[in-house]
């Protein structure tokens, strides 16, 4: 695994955000790279949703900047980061369960016939060939969406990010939810697309995993980061260690 040396697709820069009295985030900076998997991870309320929220427009930061393929900006709307590329992916949330793989990842951008009805065998068409580009195998192209499983429910959910133009793909706990199997092969989709040449953050709480799919690790506590890492070069041990503050990677210079 290596890391790409070149400019970063995504640069967050003292990043703030305050609810309340609660210091969500201290002043974020993070880079994330094309064709890298950056896994965040850190305790319960470290305030790692808050920052993908902040990357998808859900939420506004208090200051700071986000810099987007040279873009800055003081805050993004979901349209503004669907557009410059960032795509989070939600299990769920996106989807419409009554509707087939296509229709969804069509989803608002559906094709039509000149006599304005949807444009059906063109959209099953080009959804084939997109899911088959993402090495994506669901046997079933027609199903009802609502009838998949959970591990081919976040597939379709990866399909949707990329035909939307997705260039960095977040994914907050993507294989929470699911079994052994159906993990497996998402964890295997997220590299692969990352080898395709898509920038990827991942949120987890699975230390195990973060070390099998990821190529840096950034460690967030209490609202900043406290070590950001190569995973090749870490102990899996020091990354718990960060996490629950028993090292600061910040101190390990002086120790
Ligand atoms: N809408 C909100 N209103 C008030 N406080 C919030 C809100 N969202 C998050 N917080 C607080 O901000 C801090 C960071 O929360 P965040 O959800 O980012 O943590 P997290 O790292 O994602 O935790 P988890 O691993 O439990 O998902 C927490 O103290 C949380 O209680
Ligand atoms: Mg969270």
């Amino acid at each position: 695994m290596s890391v790409p040396l070149t400019q970063p697709f995504l640069e967050v820069r003292g990043v703030k955000k305050k609810y309340g009295n609660v210091e969500a985030l201290r002043g974020i900076d993070l880079k994330a790279y094309t064709g890298e998997i950056l896994a965040i991870v850190g305790d319960n309320g470290a305030g790692k949703s808050t920052i993908i929220k902040t990357l998808s427009g859900a939420i506004a930061p208090d200051s700071g900047e986000i810099i987007v393929a040279g873009q800055k900006y003081h805050k993004l709307k979901p349209k503004t980061a669907l557009a410059a590329g960032i795509s989070t992916v939600y299990q769920d949330l996106a989807l419409v369960n009554t509707l087939d793989i296509a229709d969804n990842i069509f989803l608002g951008r559906e094709y039509k016939t000149k006599i304005f009805c949807l444009d059906r065998k063109r959209m099953r068409q080009e959804a084939k060939e997109l899911l088959g580009q993402l090495k994506i195998q669901i046997p079933f192209l027609h199903a009802e969406v609502g009838d998949l499983s959970g591990g081919q429910r976040q597939s379709v959910a990866i399909a949707r990010a990329v035909h939307q133009g997705g260039r960095l793909l977040i994914f907050d706990e993507p294989t929470a939810a699911m079994g052994v199997k159906e993990t497996i092969t998402i964890l295997k989709l997220i590299k692969s697309l990352a080898q395709q040449g898509l920038g990827i953050i991942v949120i987890s709480h699975n230390i195990e995993q973060v070390f099998q799919i990821s190529d840096r690790i950034c460690v967030m506590r209490q609202g900043e980061v406290v070590g950001l890492v190569k995973t090749d070069e870490v102990h899996p041990n020091d990354v718990i260690a960060m996490i629950t503050g028993a090292v600061d990677i910040n101190n390990r210079g002086r120790e």
